[in-house]
């Protein structure tokens, strides 16, 4: 549905001051989205198709195999979100869930409101409209953890939606003492409907452009994977080995092999008009706690004698891992160790450490080159932020190396030579029992639709799967997406929503490899600290010390 804006003056004029308001806080938040804060001005604004049939075709999807296509449909059915109900135009936000208005209960369980380590928590949430009715649909993206903050321990929840306006969030119970039940709001599902319509109706609303020269001619244009026709001819840029969609309008009076670098160049501004805006409102209905409507706590008792761990009927799966005394413990099977600069050094001798991916992997090649006093960066000359890196220990062989992921990516400047796709560079690897593989690649797809992500993973798992053939030694390591701040800006590009159906796919499309998860979700999600695009350190060492744990798993590395 469109609203038709622009239709009285005064209409216009406010429209013309949230566009600049829009666009300065877009200005604002430019570094928040991993941007560096240099921004060009000259947005190109491609002529809008509002004919429904070109939502898509202006994307370009790469032929599957019958095998690919199959498990690109199951996946797509599998993250269906729950359908929200059109309100009436205009929206209005009196329907909508208020998280003020909602509530959560702690069940008492079956043993009536007595709790031991190996039990189940069950909660129920309750989700009300901002006129204090409540909800009959579901739809909403609930959080949920638990926490106990002296202790230092901390796990992740699992929602259920009810479909009715409930929800259930299950716990396992996994330490003695307190344990502080959170539950977050962080979109109403009228805005996970606004979420969803963005990416099919405005895959393009990231800004990238190139800059192509040649002798004293030069000249920029737009580029992306989902570029809309216009008269100007295109330039393929599609990567041919692995079939990955990338193109820009082709220059005037330049060849498209002129192309000599990529750069984000912003995002569109007013993408949704003042009503929709009211669905994103931080401190309102965009991350926001909900109350309980009792206590919010339970205190959990010894773990009885012989008892067997408390099966849910409401979920399957129950954590990864947990906080305790602030050190990560997987539930996995992989024992977390705590390293220090020595031991880290012991664990990495001898290894090459390759790390791909967005900023979120990059945090991790900084980690090591702060902590270890023998690895030394090598200067690459390149530019800040953007990679690649190397950093070398020559007294204990050590060779760690970072390189971001191939387009989309939102990094400022990068010469096209840079620009690689990280299942070319896994098809390039030798491999090894020396050889660690660690890659993290979500934070800037979450504008895009879904299929372009499911076949950027499926080419990564072709060269994964390449890779254990050929040295079967190798280990790879993947981290997962994790939540993170939002605003309504953030929102629009990368919310938390995005980045939740993309970890999913993730997951399945790597499920029963014999690849290592580093679960960032939960691990950002049971901790206390507040959410960040970038964990803060503690969480980065929770995250080094469970890698390093499988690189090393014996005692002493
Ligand atoms: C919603 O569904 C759940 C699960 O079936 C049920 O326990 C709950 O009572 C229902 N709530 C309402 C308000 O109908
Ligand atoms: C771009 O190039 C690829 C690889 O050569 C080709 O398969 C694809 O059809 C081309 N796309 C367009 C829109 O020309
Ligand atoms: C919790 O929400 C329910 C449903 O909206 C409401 O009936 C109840 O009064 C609320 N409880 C508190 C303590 O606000
Ligand atoms: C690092 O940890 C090892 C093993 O736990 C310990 O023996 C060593 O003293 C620690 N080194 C430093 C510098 O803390």
């Amino acid at each position: 549905m469109k609203a038709t804006f622009c239709t009285r003056r005064e209409i216009c004029a406010l429209f013309l001051f949230l566009t600049v308001f829009v666009l300065i806080s877009v200005l604002h938040h430019m570094d928040i989205l991993e941007f560096q804060p240099k921004f060009n001005s000259n947005i190109i604004m491609p002529r809008v198709s509002t004919h429904p049939n070109m939502i898509r075709s202006f994307c370009t999807f790469q032929p599957l195999s019958p095998e690919d296509a199959l498990e690109e449909r199951l996946i797509l059915d599998s993250t269906a979100w729950p359908e929200t109900p059109l309100l009436p135009a205009p929206i209005s936000l009196q329907q909508t869930s208020d998280p003020a208005h909602s509530n959560f209960t702690i069940l008492p369980g079956r043993k009536g409101g007595q709790w031991h380590v190996g039990d189940q928590l069950e909660v129920m949430i309750q989700t009300s409209d901002f006129q204090g009715r409540p909800k009959k649909s579901g739809g909403d993206f609930l959080l949920a953890s638990l926490h106990n903050r002296k202790l230092e321990a901390g796990v992740a929840g699992q929602v259920v939606d009810h479909l009715n306006g409930s929800y259930s969030a299950v716990f396992s119970l996994l330490w003695e003492g307190d344990a502080q039940v959170e539950v977050i709001l962080v979109h109403p599902g009228e805005a996970i409907s606004v979420l969803n319509r963005l990416n099919r109706e405005q895959p393009d609303r990231m800004y990238y452009k190139s800059l192509f020269r040649s002798g004293s001619l030069s000249e920029t244009t737009l580029c992306n994977a989902c570029l809309r026709p216009t008269q100007q001819p295109l330039c393929n840029y599609t990567d041919l080995r692995t079939g990955e969609p990338w193109f820009c309008y082709k220059p005037k009076s330049l060849s498209c092999d002129a192309r000599i670098n990529h750069f984000r160049a912003g995002s569109k501004a007013n993408l949704l008009n003042a009503n929709e805006n009211k669905l994103f409102q931080s401190g309102v209905n965009l991350k926001v706690y909900i109350r309980a409507s009792g206590p919010s706590s339970v205190s959990v008792l010894p773990q009885r004698e012989g008892q067997l761990k408390e099966k849910s009927s409401t979920v399957t799966s129950g954590p990864s891992g947990y906080y305790y005394q602030g050190v990560w413990r997987a539930l996995g099977g992989t024992t977390v160790r705590k390293f220090n600069a020595s031991t880290i050094s012991q664990c990495l001798k001898g290894k090459v450490v390759h790390m791909y991916g967005d900023s979120t992997i990059r945090q991790w090649f900084e980690f090591f080159d702060a902590t270890l006093p023998g690895l030394k960066e090598f200067d690459l000359h390149s530019l800040r932020r953007t990679g690649p890196y190397m950093s070398l220990d020559y007294a204990n062989n050590i060779f760690v190396t970072y390189r971001c992921h191939g387009p989309p990516i939102h990094y400022y400047s990068m010469s096209t030579r840079e620009l690689r796709y990280i299942a070319n560079e896994l098809d390039d690897l030798v491999g090894g029992p020396n050889t660690v593989v660690v890659f993290g690649i979500w934070a800037h797809f979450g504008s895009f639709p879904m299929e372009i992500y499911i076949r950027r993973l499926q080419s990564i798992r072709r060269a994964v799967v390449g890779l254990l053939d050929r040295a079967p030694g190798t280990l790879v390591v993947i981290r997962t997406a994790n939540p993170r701040y939002l605003d309504l800006f953030v929102s629009l590009i990368n919310s938390d929503w995005y980045s939740l159906q993309r970890d999913k796919v993730l997951r399945a499309i790597f499920k029963g490899l014999n690849v290592h998860l580093i679960d960032a979700w939960e691990m950002t999600l049971a901790h206390h600290l507040p959410h960040n695009i970038h964990p803060p350190p503690p969480i980065i060492r929770s995250m080094i010390n469970y890698l390093l744990s499988n690189i090393c798993p014996q005692n002493g590395g």
